[in-house]
Formats: C-alpha cells, sequence, structure tokens
C-alpha cells in the first residue's frame, strides 16, 4: 500500500517536472527544403493545448520557416525539440521585426542542437541602421517575450537579419550551450539582448557576431552570465541607458568566468547624457575575466552619443551604484585600457576595482586608466596604474588664462 502511494507521488513529481514517460510528441515532419511554418504552428498549438508535458520535435534536415508566432499561455509546459536547421527567407527587405517569436509561455524549453539560420547577408548589405535611427526596421531572429520557467539549451543561432536573440519580460530563464554565429562586419547582430526581465542565466555559451555579444537593456534584474566566450563582436554591455523616458532601473548584473577575443570593447556600461529618464543601475559585477586583444577592455562612458544624437553638454541622469571589476586580465588593443567617465551631475558611487593586468603593446604605449567623477576603491593591484593623472598637461603659456 505504502509502496504504491511512493511510486504515484513519484510519477506526480515526474510529471511535474515535464519527464513524463507519456509526454505527448507532435512530430512537425515536412520533407527536406521544404516551408514548415504551418506545420510547425499546428504542432505547438496541438501542444500547448495537451493537458500534459508535451514535446515537438523537429527532425534533422534543413527546413523554411517563414515568420512565426507560438503563443502561450499553455495548458502544461512545451518543449520544443529541434534537431533540424531552420532556415529564414532571405530577402533583404521585406519589413517585418521579427521571425520566430515565442510569446506568454510559461514552462518551456528549446533544445536539440537544432539551428536557426537567419539568413541575413542580403539584409546587411542593406542596413543603415548603425548609422542612423531612421532606417528600415530588419527582423529579430528569435524572440522570446513573457517567457517564464524556460531553458533555452542546445541550440545555435546563425546570421540573424538584426539581433539573434531577444528577451524581454522573461521571468527564471536559462541560456545553456547557446551558440550565436554571424561574421564579425555583419551591422546590429547582437548577440542576446535582455531587457525588463527578471532572473536570466546565460552559461556555458559562445557567441561571435558582429555587435554586442551579450547586451543589457532597461528593467533587467538579476542576470547572471558565466563561461562565455565572446568575439568577435562588440563585448557584453550594459546600456545603453537613459535615451528613452519611461525606463526602468538596472539591477544585479554578474559577469564571471567569460573570455572576450579580438572584440571591439570588453565590459562597457553606457548611458546617453542628456538623459530622458533618472534611473539607477546597480550591483553590476565582473570578476574572472580574460580579455585577448579588446580594444577598450573596461569602460564605463557616460557620455555615450553615437552620431551626435544627443546634448553632450547635459550630464547623464542615470545614477551607477555598487560596480565591481575584479581580476581582469589580458591585452588591450589600444592605449586607453580602462576609462571610467561618470556623470559630473552623478558621479558613480561605490566602485570598486580589483586585481586588473592589461597589457598593451603598441607604439604609443605604455596603456593608461582613466577615473572621471568617480574614487574607486582600489583593491589587489592594478596594472595601468588606477586613475593616474595621464600624461603631464602642458604648463599653460602665461596669457592663455
Ligand atoms: C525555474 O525554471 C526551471 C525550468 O527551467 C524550473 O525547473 C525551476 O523550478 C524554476 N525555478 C523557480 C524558482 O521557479
Ligand atoms: C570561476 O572559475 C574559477 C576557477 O576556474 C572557480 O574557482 C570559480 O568557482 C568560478 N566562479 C563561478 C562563479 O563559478
Ligand atoms: C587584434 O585585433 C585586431 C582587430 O580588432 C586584428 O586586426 C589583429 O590582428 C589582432 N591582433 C592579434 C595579435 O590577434
Amino acid at each position: 500500500m505504502g509502496s504504491y502511494l511512493g511510486i504515484s507521488a513519484v510519477l506526480f513529481v515526474i510529471s511535474l517536472l515535464g519527464f513524463s514517460a507519456n509526454a505527448e510528441v507532435f512530430n512537425v515532419g515536412g520533407s527536406p527544403g521544404s516551408d514548415i511554418t504551418q506545420a510547425l504552428l499546428k504542432a505547438f498549438t496541438s501542444a500547448c493545448q495537451a493537458p500534459t508535458a508535451s514535446k515537438v520535435v523537429i527532425t534533422k534536415g534543413e527546413f523554411k520557416l517563414g515568420e512565426i508566432e507560438m503563443t502561450g499561455p499553455c495548458k502544461a509546459p512545451v518543449e520544443i525539440n529541434l534537431q533540424g536547421t531552420l532556415k529564414a527567407d532571405g530577402k533583404a527587405i521585406q519589413g517585418k521585426e521579427r521571425w520566430v517569436v515565442f510569446l506568454r509561455i510559461n514552462g518551456f524549453k528549446l533544445n536539440g542542437g537544432g539551428i536557426f539560420d537567419g539568413e541575413g547577408n542580403a539584409a546587411w548589405r542593406v542596413n543603415n541602421c548603425h548609422k542612423t535611427f531612421e532606417c528600415k526596421k530588419l527582423p529579430i531572429s528569435i524572440r522570446f517575450d513573457f517567457v517564464e520557467n524556460a531553458e533555452i539549451r542546445d541550440i545555435s543561432s546563425i546570421d540573424a537579419k538584426n539581433f539573434h536573440i531577444n528577451v524581454l519580460g522573461a521571468k527564471n530563464m536559462t541560456f545553456d550551450n547557446v551558440k550565436v554565429i554571424a561574421p564579425a562586419e555583419s551591422p546590429n547582430t547582437d548577440g542576446i539582448h535582455l531587457g525588463r526581465s527578471e532572473g536570466v542565466k546565460i552559461l556555458n555559451s559562445k557567441i561571435a557576431t558582429g555587435d554586442d555579444c551579450i547586451s543589457v537593456g532597461d528593467g533587467m534584474k538579476n542576470l547572471h552570465v558565466e563561461n562565455v566566450m565572446c568575439g568577435p563582436g562588440h563585448g557584453i554591455s550594459v546600456g545603453s541607458l537613459g535615451r528613452y523616458v519611461h525606463e526602468q532601473d538596472v539591477t544585479g548584473i554578474t559577469v564571471v568566468n567569460c573570455t572576450l577575443q579580438g572584440t571591439d570593447n570588453g565590459l562597457r556600461i553606457k548611458t546617453w547624457p542628456s538623459a530622458a529618464c533618472a534611473t539607477t543601475a546597480s550591483g553590476i559585477h565582473f570578476e574572472n575575466i580574460i580579455l585577448n586583444n579588446v580594444s577598450n577592455p573596461i569602460l564605463i562612458d557616460q557620455e555615450y552619443c553615437p552620431w551626435n544624437q544627443c546634448n553632450k553638454q547635459k550630464p547623464s541622469t542615470i545614477k551607477l551604484v555598487d560596480i565591481s571589476f575584479k581580476n581582469i586580465r589580458g591585452t588591450s588593443g589600444n592605449k586607453d585600457a580602462v576609462k571610467l567617465l561618470c556623470s559630473k551631475a552623478h558621479p558613480c558611487a561605490n566602485v570598486e576595482i580589483g586585481n586588473i593586468n592589461l597589457e598593451y603593446k603598441g607604439a604609443d604605449g605604455p596603456p593608461t586608466f582613466m577615473c572621471s567623477n568617480v574614487s574607486p576603491k582600489l583593491v589587489g593591484t592594478q596594472n595601468p596604474k588606477a586613475c593616474s593623472a595621464g600624461p603631464t598637461p602642458k604648463t599653460a603659456a602665461k596669457g592663455d588664462l
């Protein structure tokens, strides 16, 4: 009697975890090269309506996939097992801003070793969004909107036309062994962009792309990034913050045990001057990071103002509080190895700099470590020397004043 109860309790727990042996399986099917958009939508809809945990399987092979939105809420957890390669339409401009969307799903898994191929090549050549805000929008490859309790594992995204992965409104989501691959010169192809989400982990992943490997937008809370390889790309970036009204605070961002290789920027926090809002970004910690041949390895830039789209005279109204950089080593691609440029109006508060060892071999060396509107707490050793004055300014000749 007791053992019957025990077994059914175990089975119940197993099915709650979504590993039920009798999870319903929905195979998408489709012959190689065919368009599976409708078949996938149908399989997802059936899975989503199933009363117990279910699984959608896309087998090995290459398939075409048009714009698709897979929307919850679902009755039970849903897993998508993608073994094949999904190819987007390769046309340059389609006037669409998204390709694959997962919306409002609570209890979601995406795995299987498969590939989302955004076929971005033609689109990159017409993209001018990196030069102007008035540009044609291009589709983000994979959007997770308001997805909760989710695990994205063993999935690749290649050649997105715009961002590869965008996360908005997520709660408790883990990315593990995700690969992002696009050429260094592909514009706006951020690896993973996150905002307005809470409790996200990015683990054991590899991101090689043309823009930020990971970028963190406003409203992000509790993001943990660990064992990520980034490069080529524009590094790991918090911000830009402060461009729009109604932005929310950022808090609890940790980046540990990561390697950045040949990236244009390393670890960066950027806020616009003349901010449209007055938010706080706090608890941002970078630790145990190797930066090899990285331009601007460590950068806080509160005067971020590309293409002069803002008034640089107005100091940033974003407060940066409780920030640390510890055990950061490697080589800088330029002389300005560390720049902490904080706001005149709101100097950065409680900044800790631990062991830093960044070498620079260029002829214009040695490397520098600049600080403005910040007095960091220094722990351990720093190379270059922290907040050194830099080259002594030439004494002003009499009459210059
Ligand atoms: C987070 O989501 C995972 C599924 O990916 C689940 O197993 C876990 O229980 C969730 N954690 C919390 C605190 O809800
Ligand atoms: C980072 O790596 C070091 C050594 O490889 C290890 O001791 C440490 O626990 C790791 N940190 C985290 C947060 O996993
Ligand atoms: C450093 O990176 C630059 C591009 O940012 C590249 O041209 C150069 O070859 C790299 N140098 C080394 C030593 O890897």
